[in-house]
């Protein structure tokens, strides 16, 4: 069926207590683990593409290639702009066909980011574009973002309010404690229960959180198995994403774990089979493994069944 739209997705899932996963693209094999894992578990989904899937494939590549692979489900997909720099690439985007876009302004101070959003949202509205915003500065890598210790801070709840009533968006992407990459934090990685609490009294709209791979032990046993050297990657736990959702979180990115898995299973074709050189057996295993942990991320967030 035709891209769902952004607001519709999320709407019900905050009123009815799930989570939609939005999960990163940057081709086809990632597109077709999505959209074929959200059709047999009959759950709906968000694909995003970031700046970096966007100069690697390119933005209007990854649009046609979801648009038309999505004609043929029967579950909603959602066509998402992941952290849209500015205005100029919001455009870009709705010119493109996609029915969900992210103004990140989170750097600015606050005026500026209300400001910034709000140029966005008559956009995206004018035409019936659902926007995201974000309020508050993860830490990490992402990309071609990258955000220190030092210029990470947490969502203030009273700023979260004031500022979702200024802009006008339709969901709001918050910072407690989550991190973009594969390196969480030493110890316990956590998200910070009670801010998101007080977050979820003062704001209705449905809430995004950002960096919420888990790293699963059995991706780092892949990876380590086929001589992978990561060091000490961290994930969000399980319980911790579990426990957000009832108190609003109803969109939650994942892009590293689809990472690891795809390459957990070219690495090891690669590493098994010298004399393979064809890149469907490459790929195919990669594809295999993604759709083992999209599965994982529709059950950990209640979604299967919901379409
Ligand atoms: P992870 O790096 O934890 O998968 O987060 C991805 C993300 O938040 C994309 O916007």
């Amino acid at each position: 069926m035709p891209l769902a739209l952004g607001k519709d997705v999320l709407d019900k899932a905050r009123r009815e207590g799930y989570a939609v996963p939005s999960f990163n693209t940057n081709n086809l094999e990632i597109t077709q683990a999505i959209l074929e894992t959200a059709e047999a578990l009959r759950a709906p989904v968000f694909i995003q593409v970031s700046d970096g899937a966007r100069k690697y494939a390119g933005l209007e590549n990854l649009s046609n290639l979801v648009r038309d692979m999505a004609s043929r489900v029967s579950v909603p997909v959602v066509l998402h702009l992941d952290h849209g720099a500015d205005y100029k690439m919001v455009l870009q985007a709705l010119r493109a066909g996609f029915t969900s876009v992210m103004i990140d302004a989170s750097h600015h101070p606050f005026e500026e980011n209300v400001h910034e959003t709000q140029r966005c949202v008559e956009a995206a509205h004018a035409v019936g574009v659902s926007v995201e915003a974000e309020l508050g500065r993860l830490q990490g890598i992402e990309d071609n973002i990258v955000v220190d210790a030092k210029d990470a801070f947490l969502t203030d709840p009273d700023e979260a309010e004031r500022f979702v009533e200024a802009t006008g968006i339709d969901y709001l992407a918050i910072a407690i404690g989550t991190s973009h990459g594969a390196y969480k934090g030493k110890g316990r990685p956590y998200i910070d229960h009670a801010r998101l609490e007080q977050i979820a009294t003062r704001v209705s709209i449905p809430l995004v959180l950002h960096g919420s791979s888990g790293v699963p032990q059995w991706l780092k046993d892949k990876m380590s198995a086929t001589g992978a050297d990561l060091g000490d990657p961290t994930g969000i736990h399980d319980e911790d994403v579990r426990k957000a959702i009832p108190n609003g979180i109803a969109k939650i990115n994942i892009d590293t774990d689809l990472r690891l898995a795809f390459s957990a299973g070219i690495r090891e074709v690669v590493v098994g089979n010298p004399k393979e050189f064809d890149p469907r057996k490459l790929l195919g295993k990669g594809r295999e493994y993604l759709k083992q942990v999209i599965k994982e991320k529709f059950e950990l967030m209640g979604t299967v069944g919901r379409a």
